[in-house]
């Protein structure tokens, strides 16, 4: 197999807090939000030909959450978006810019990062979207720290919201048995006193785009009865040979970003990883050497739900008090594209 994850060489971390005269910058609050309908294993074994055995063993996903029929990934990243403000204690007038993370955008443009600027009501922000996938949370963090580090902007938000369910083919085991919905968002300032985002790596294959894609609906192929009735406007996937991606350029990513930021594995307080499946997390926590007790794990709860996992996972494990103010924590993910990224900082 062509080696996919960054070479040493390559995957050089992003630490420009070390450059004078730029600001650092702290994630001050989060929120997230899950819709509230539950599809379990069982619910799925009615649908398709599967097992609650084959999903908890293969996978570890108990269930998952799905969106109503009228509830958009822009209402379930404002919802989110609505957490992180209030957690924050700011107002959405303070707001400079949203960047919203999506392979699920209510449609492809308007971008949604819009349409959550106009339900919040963050009236003076600019708006744009990312799309890196499982990733783009990782992604999203770091282009905002840009934008707060140089001055440009004092408070982003960025927001990872995904509706898979609205791609998901219901009819293919291999797939619909994975994926979740929900939305976390994180704002983003200056917070003097603490060091924030230390450093980051991110890195992409995009010779392995074909392994995880939706193959209609853009300017390659634009929707029309052929596709639909080929099914071409479904998420594919193939797993196995994402699986064996997955590891290596979680592992490398981690150990840019750690060395970046000049700390070592038994300073972290907490891994929040990607959460695709506890196999390829349990893969990686060996890789990496670390007790597997060192990551938050929430996946059995949602499935994967691509940018939104990392977001969430963050949020639920800073509500649930896995590591406090002044604790250093790691954020890995992994997507199609493929892109890949972590991102050390402290809390
Ligand atoms: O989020 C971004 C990136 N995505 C990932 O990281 C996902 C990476 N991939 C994976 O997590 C795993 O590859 C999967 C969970 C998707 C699949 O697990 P696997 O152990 O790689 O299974 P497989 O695809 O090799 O399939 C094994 C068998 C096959 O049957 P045969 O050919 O051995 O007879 C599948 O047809 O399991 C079968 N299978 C199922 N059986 C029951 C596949 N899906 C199901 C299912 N229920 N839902």
């Amino acid at each position: 197999m062509p080696s996919l994850a960054p070479t040493a060489k390559a995957a050089s971390s992003i630490k420009p807090s070390k450059l004078t005269g730029l600001r650092t910058v702290s994630i001050v609050g989060t929120g997230s939000y899950l819709p509230k309908k539950v599809l379990s294993n069982a619910d799925l074994e009615k649908m398709v030909e599967t097992s609650d055995e084959w999903i908890t063993t293969r996978t570890g996903i108990c269930e998952r959450r799905i969106a109503a029929l009228d509830e958009c990934t822009s209402d379930l990243g404002a919802e989110a978006a609505r957490k992180a403000i209030q957690n924050a204690g700011i107002s959405a007038d303070d707001i400079d810019l949203i960047i919203c993370a999506t392979i699920t955008p209510d449609m492809p443009f308007p971008c949604t990062s819009a349409l959550i600027q106009a339900r919040i009501e963050a009236s003076r922000a600019a708006c744009f979207d990312i799309e890196a996938a499982c990733s783009g949370f990782i992604f999203a963090l770091e282009i905002a720290r840009q934008f707060v580090m140089s001055g440009t902007y004092q408070t982003v938000l960025a927001v990872a919201s995904e509706k898979l369910s609205s791609i998901v083919d219901w009819k293919d085991r291999n797939t619909c048995v994975l994926f979740g919905d929900g939305a976390g968002a994180a704002i983003l300032q200056h917070r003097s006193g603490s060091k924030g985002i230390l450093a980051s790596s991110l890195g992409a294959n995009g010779k392995h785009g074909e392994l995880l894609c939706m193959p209609a609906g853009g300017a390659k192929n634009p929707s029309s009865l052929a596709t639909v009735n080929s099914g071409m406007h479904f998420l594919k996937m193939s797993g196995r040979e994402v699986y064996k991606h997955a590891i290596l350029a979680m592992q490398q990513a981690a150990k840019a970003a750690l060395a970046g930021s000049g700390l070592k594995m038994e300073n972290l307080a907490c891994i929040i990883p990607h959460q695709a499946n506890i196999r390829i997390i349990e893969g990686l926590a060996e890789r990496l050497r670390v007790p597997i007790e060192k990551f938050f794990i929430n996946l059995n709860k949602y499935g994967n739900m691509s940018a939104a996992s990392a977001a969430v996972a963050l949020d639920e494990g800073a509500r649930q008090g896995r590591f406090q103010r002044g604790d250093f924590i790691l954020i890995i993910a992994f997507g199609a594209g493929l892109t890949w990224g972590a991102t050390v900082l402290e809390w």
